[in-house]
């Protein structure tokens, strides 16, 4: 039994995501989380949300709220969205945690202690009448390129151009509306990750089979003009993790916070002393420390690709920094885009399907087989609804769905709702279990390489063998001229929904579960061996006919969505 440690890129605190995050990280982390439980191996699966920075503060505002209040409570609507999508997780932090706080301040000392972190002085805009410095995000202004009246101090979202500050014409705060804005000095600390170019260059080269969309955004930002710069990792805000020294005070750096970059990841390790705390489990530390056990665990990371430079170099330059024994991730998982419907998706106007929305319109297995199977691995992907529609109604109702009721129902009507005994198996079922084999090893090694989209379309292959051979041995006609060789057909097809439901609960849990309570059955052993695997509900066994298990997209419906989630505003 392997252990493994995996965990999902943390969702911003602010609002709720959209599909296309959903799929960039979250939702193919628990694929391969409930892939590694089912093959008996132990698992932590890890996510949180994420939630300091000027994003969080700003969405507090706008929602009237004190932002330690807005966090709270968007981290139970995650949580409960997290849910209802039956993301597996072991636990859902928050790096707002005690914890994380704790973690996050000792990370900073022992790089102090090392060497590594130099102050630096620097200007920026200060508001005297908030009594603050103003973030990027807090100032706006006139666009200096296209004269848009509210660029923002990072970026023009009229006509997308990054700015500086100091760049905008009329610059005013985005809290008060104040005009007086001065430039005034503050002191930030800085990791000097640049001394560690080296050591970091060689721990990416020496990683094997790592995604080539991982290794290359990692090499760009090591190499390219402005590489591996020294990092800033604190800010002149209220809301974050205090700087300190460990649990010392940190002079001159009273009234600054952590970077909300720099305490993100550190939550990987702090959520799982919040799984600890919770009263979920005895030891984080064999799980994190390779000098408590932890050098056995296989650890791995789902992300999208804007976090890769964060996941590949700033974390591991912490971690490698600290001299300290903290377990480096193995192997980093990475993903393109998921675009909506010819364009991209948008918060600001409504464009796309949000997750919450997704939930009330169909159950979650539906989702989770369209992303994972479209999942944008090699290059960016599309929802489209007519796509959707299709993969739905085709893989799921037609192919599995399909396959399970016309199992059931013909069996209840010919033999009952019990395994029907007698016959014995030909050269046709034996060429079907050598076929599915063939599938279910190919699908198990896409799998264990968390390659999701092959490992979709092997496991719908395997359905589609049931299919062929269902279609090809039509036990209704067999019934009729010889009852015990139908009766032989229909007890290995009930053992294929068996092996189905087993085979494919990582990708959809719901109608997995919903399958095997109606085949009574509880044994969910993994099919070693087919032959033995396809022999587990014996003949007398009783059952039911399940529910239907997936239901058709209508044309109506399609067009109603597409309207709905085209955007407006
Ligand atoms: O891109 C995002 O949604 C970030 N909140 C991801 C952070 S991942 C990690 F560093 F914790
Ligand atoms: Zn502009």
């Amino acid at each position: 039994m392997a252990r493994h440690l995996i965990t999902s890129a943390i969702p911003y605190i602010n609002g709720i995501k959209h599909l296309g995050n959903l799929v960039g990280s979250q939702l193919p982390a628990d694929l391969f989380a409930r892939y590694q439980r089912a093959r008996g191996h132990e698992v932590l699966f890890l996510c949180a949300t994420d939630e300091h920075g000027t994003p969080a503060e700003l969405a507090a505002a706008k929602a009237g709220k004190p932002v330690a209040e807005y966090c709270a409570e968007m981290h139970q609507v995650q949580a409960r969205i997290a849910e209802g999508f039956r993301l597996s997780f072991d636990h859902f932090g928050r790096s707002s945690s005690p914890q994380n706080h704790r973690l996050t301040q000792h990370f900073a000392g022992v790089l102090a202690d090392q060497g590594l972190i130099r102050e630096v002085s620097e200007t920026q805009m200060y508001s005297p009448t908030d009594g603050r410095f103003l973030p990027d995000r807090y100032i706006e202004g006139t666009c200096p390129n296209c004269g848009f009246d509210s660029a923002r101090g990072d970026q023009c979202d009229n006509c997308t151009k990054q700015l500086d500050p100091v760049d905008l014409i009329n610059p005013r705060s985005v809290i008060s509306g104040a005009t007086d804005l001065q430039m005034r000095e503050t002191k930030h600390l800085y990791l000097r990750q640049s001394t560690m170019k080296d050591q970091l260059e060689q721990w990416i080269d020496t990683r094997e089979g790592w995604p080539v969309l991982t290794t290359s955004i990692a090499k760009k930002w090591l190499n390219d003009g402005d590489g591996l710069q020294d990092r800033g990792i604190t800010r002149d805000l209220d809301w974050g993790i205090p700087v300190k020294k460990g649990e010392e005070d940190w002079p001159g750096m009273e009234g600054k916070v952590f970077y909300v970059w720099f305490d993100a990841p550190i939550e990987y390790i702090a959520c799982a002393q919040e799984w600890v705390d919770a009263g979920k489990g005895s030891d984080w530390e064999r799980w994190w420390r390779t000098d408590r056990g932890a050098e056995d665990v296989t650890y791995t990371q789902f992300m999208g690709k804007d976090n890769v430079p964060f996941h590949t170099l700033s974390f591991p330059a912490t971690i490698l920094g600290s001299g300290e024994p903290w377990k480096l991730v193995d192997y980093i998982k990475s993903f393109n885009y998921l675009n909506y419907d010819g364009g991209q998706f948008s918060t600001s106007r409504g464009r796309g399907v949000f997750m919450d929305q997704a939930l009330e319109i169909l159950p979650p297995d539906y989702w989770r087989w369209w992303l994972l199977s479209h999942a944008p691995e090699s290059s960016d992907s599309e929802f489209t609804w007519e796509n959707f529609q299709t993969s739905v109604n085709k893989d799921l109702a037609d192919v599995l769905g399909n396959f399970a009721s016309r199992v059931t129902k013909f069996c209840r009507s010919k033999f009952g709702e019990v395994v029907p005994e007698g016959g014995s198996l030909g050269p046709r079922e034996a060429q079907l279990i050598a076929d599915l084999t063939t599938k279910i090893r190919d699908y198990e090694e896409h799998m264990s390489q968390a390659e999701v989209r092959k490992s979709a379309s092997a496991l719908r292959a395997a359905w589609v063998l049931g299919n062929e051979y269902l279609q090809e041995a039509a036990p209704w006609s067999t019934f009729k001229t010889d009852p015990e060789q139908a009766a032989a057909q229909i007890r290995l097809a009930l053992n294929l929904i068996r092996l189905y439901a087993v085979i494919s609960e990582p990708f959809i849990p719901d109608a997995a579960a919903a399958l095997l309570d109606a085949l009574a059955v509880t044994d969910r052993s993994w099919p070693a061996d087919l032959d033995t695997a396809l022999q587990i509900l014996p003949a007398g066994h009783g059952f039911t006919v399940p529910e239907v298990t997936f239901r058709k997209i209508t044309d109506e419906e399609r067009e109603d969505w597409q309207a709905r989630f085209a955007g407006n505003r």
